[in-house]
């Protein structure tokens, strides 16, 4: 099949280097001119594990191409994907505007058996908006879906390869069986829905996703006032099958270029249908204050960090990935920087965003120990597996009184203890500190 997939973000160029490697000839469509011409090249945007060379595979026998130009990727598609970023806006609704400049720049250019495909998270109601502008803007047939996706950054090749749906919002019985024969390769269970509830369905996923975590690090906090142990908490309610042992570890916060946007459109639609007070309000909320307050409460036991030096190991939103999109750790550093601290930070992947590149007080180092040396206080906020097993023994100051605040709980803290710092972590006060 002939597929064309509109926006070469995650979603964009994972699906089409996906659909490439089963067979399908993939164009990648970007308005772009410099990522383009960088995928061009293979090289990638962004650093996503096994994309690399997947990319490069199905370009090289001939299955993968990128381009800017619509006259060139649409009139032959059978399939077209639209890919592109909806961010939020001020108020907290998604903002359209790209998925609509995708669909009112590719209508010339349609024909009238190709199907073309939603993936971008869009709300429930934007469809008949969607459907009305094509069919506006072309006198061939529009046929529209919604299939959205429910890959995660830093596993999103092999979440997309091995999905556990594909959900297909489609109102025809054609399309729908067009879509479905398209997708069966991946072998996962294929729903068909409305698109409405398709779409309904990707931000009641990512909600509910958001709430779990909101609700572990709540229970966290309270864990901290009454000495029980978080780990011990999750272990205990984790034996119920209706509650699971997965996806509850608390920290700062939930980030990235998904949860904190999908919450704020649900609290925002909640608002527009008359419901003020709603739990997506409270949620953003809670999300949105976690950080100074877990900060708050480093200061009340080590005391103020004013003039001292912190290191920040971690700058992506979660590890596996360059992206620092709502980053916990950029608040974290906004905080610090607030309070007068200076920051040594390390990272892997990601590379300080602009805003604070040219900041004096803020250094970016290329190894954890150089992030660690003279520091004050260290603090561990992406879990990067060569940041939680690192040593912290070896570069432990003996002249001074250091700090370690374990975010994500992922060190022994008798370990960290013995090796003499005062360790801090999220929910475990109890016995085992
Ligand atoms: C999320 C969803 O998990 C995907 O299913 C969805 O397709 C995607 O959004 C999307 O809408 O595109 P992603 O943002 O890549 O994927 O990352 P997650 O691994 O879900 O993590 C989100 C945030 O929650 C991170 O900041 C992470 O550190 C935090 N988190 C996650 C916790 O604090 N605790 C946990 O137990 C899990």
């Amino acid at each position: 099949m002939n597929i064309t997939v509109i926006g070469t973000g995650f979603v964009g160029v994972v699906t089409a280097a996906v659909f490439a490697s089963l067979g399908h000839q993939v164009v990648g469509l970007d308005i772009d001119e410099s990522r383009v011409t960088q995928l061009q090249l293979g090289k990638l945007p962004f650093f996503e594990p096994e994309l690399d060379s997947l990319v490069q595979q199905t370009a090289t026998i001939g299955n993968l191409s990128f381009t800017t130009a619509y006259e060139e990727a649409i009139p032959s598609a059978d399939f077209i994907f639209v890919c592109v970023g909806t961010p939020s806006s001020d108020t907290g609704a998604v903002d359209l505007r790209f998925v609509e400049s995708a669909l009112r720049s590719l209508a010339p250019h349609l024909s009238d058996d190709t199907i073309v495909i939603i993936k971008s998270t869009v709300p429930p109601g934007s469809f008949t908006r969607f459907e009305k502008l094509l069919k506006s803007q072309t006198s061939h047939a529009v046929a529209l879906a919604s299939i959205p996706e429910f890959l995660r950054e830093g596993s999103a090749v092999q979440d997309t390869l091995h999905p556990s749906r594909i959900v297909i919002g489609a109102d025809s019985v054609h399309v729908f069986e067009q879509l479905k024969a398209l997708h069966v390769a991946f072998g996962a269970p294929i729903l068909q829905v409305t698109p409405a509830s398709a779409q309904m369905g990707k931000y009641a996923a990512n909600a509910y996703l958001a709430t779990r975590i909101t609700f572990i690090n709540q229970i966290a906090d309270l864990c901290e006032k009454n000495g029980a142990d978080i780990a011990e908490v999750i272990e205990t309610i984790g034996y119920d099958e209706r509650i699971g042992k997965h996806y509850w570890y608390p920290g700062l916060g939930y980030g990235g270029s998904c949860f904190p946007k999908d919450v704020k459109e649900l609290a925002y639609f909640s608002r527009q249908v008359g419901h003020g007070d709603n739990w997506f309000n409270d949620m953003q909320q809670f999300n949105e204050q976690r950080i100074s307050a877990a900060l708050d409460r480093v200061v009340t036991k080590v005391g103020s960090v004013k003039n001292k030096q912190i290191a920040v190991l971690g700058l992506a939103f979660k590890p596996q990935t360059d992206d620092t999109r709502e980053s916990p750790a950029l608040k974290v550093m906004e905080w610090l920087l607030k309070s007068q601290a200076t920051v040594t930070t390390y990272d892997p992947r990601a590379v300080l965003p602009s805003q604070f590149a040219h900041h004096q007080a803020i250094n970016q180092v290329d190894t954890i120990r150089k992030a660690c040396q003279g520091a004050d206080g260290i603090m561990i906020v992406t879990e990067w597996p060569e940041i939680v097993n690192f040593d912290f023994t070896r570069v432990r100051d003996k002249t001074k009184m250091q700090w370690l605040f374990d975010t994500r709980n992922r060190l022994h803290p008798p370990s960290i203890q013995e090796a003499g710092y005062q360790y801090i972590g999220i929910g475990r006060v109890g016995k085992k500190v």
